[in-house]
């Protein structure tokens, strides 16, 4: 992809660590210039400086997705910062903690739906109004595969990345002829602090029977993740509009 964002702008939330960070890598590595948003303040000062230190464009932006206002502000900035917006990632997403049905509280659905899906509600909102000004933009927002079937005893989190799927598909048909493509990638299992959490630091045996349920036999790195989200953002996907592409080593394949 090097070369590919030559001149344009990309903004990635979620950006301070696995598959966003990889994955604003990636785009300031094709020649964009990154803008990175995050909650931890923290992480992202810090991966800002990283891709500043490599020479590239990038400015890192504390922002809550959750909060429309600190949505608003943080795309204002990009925009003041670099005059466009051509590419975004809407990725912070949070897990929750293994449980069926009727143990997952009404409060944790809402702190994994405000997340995963208000976020992305609210940062498409900016996105969008931006990309409507200048008549052209990609947006990628981050489902799971867990987005696309249901997991036993993940229903706040799959309920909340199946919505993002819907939400991506009938925006995507809102926006179809106007220049603007929304899309969204549904990654399988990735080795980033998110895995750590679910595989509980790794536990071999957790490891092992997930390892199993991957035909590629094993764990996905956020670069794999990367390079689809920065494709699906590219000319090269010109024709590519509201799909939901899964990035699982084959685990929906079967
Ligand atoms: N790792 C996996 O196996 C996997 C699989 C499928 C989908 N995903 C999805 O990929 C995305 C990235 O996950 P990851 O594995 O890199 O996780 P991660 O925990 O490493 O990164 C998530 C980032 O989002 C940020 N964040 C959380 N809440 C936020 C908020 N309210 N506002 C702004 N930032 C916030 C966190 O600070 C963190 O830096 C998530 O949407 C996740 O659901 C991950």
């Amino acid at each position: 992809m090097t070369g590919s964002f030559e001149g344009k702008v990309a903004l990635v939330t979620g950006a301070g660590g696995g598959i966003g960070l990889a994955t604003a890598e990636a785009f300031a590595n094709a020649g964009a210039s990154v803008i990175l948003a995050d909650c931890d303040e923290k992480a992202i000062g810090k991966a800002a400086e990283g891709l500043r230190a490599a020479g590239h464009n990038a400015i890192g932006v504390t922002c809550d997705v959750t909060d429309a206002v600190q949505v608003e502000a943080m795309i204002e900035r990009a925009v003041r910062t670099y005059g466009r917006l051509d590419a975004a990632f809407n990725n912070a997403g949070v897990n929750s903690d293994a449980a069926a049905f009727l143990d997952t509280s009404d409060d944790e659905f809402e702190r994994v739906m405000n997340v995963n899906l208000r976020g992305v509600w609210n940062c498409m909102k900016g996105e969008l109004q931006q990309m409507m000004a200048q008549g052209s933009g990609a947006i990628v927002n981050c489902s799971s595969i867990g987005g696309l079937k249901g997991s036993r005893g993940r229903s706040a989190y799959s309920a909340s990345k199946h919505a993002v799927i819907g939400l991506t598909r009938s925006a995507a048909l809102d926006y179809a002829a106007t220049g603007i493509r929304i899309n969204a990638v549904c990654p399988g299992m990735v080795k980033t602090p998110m895995a750590v959490f679910v595989t509980k630091n790794y536990d071999p045996e957790i490891v092992r029977r997930m390892v199993a349920q991957e035909p590629i036999g094993r764990f996905g790195e956020p670069e794999e993740i990367a390079a689809a989200v920065v494709w699906l953002c590219s000319p090269a996907a010109s024709f590519m509009v509201g799909h939901a592409m899964a990035v699982d080593g084959g685990i929906l394949a079967g």
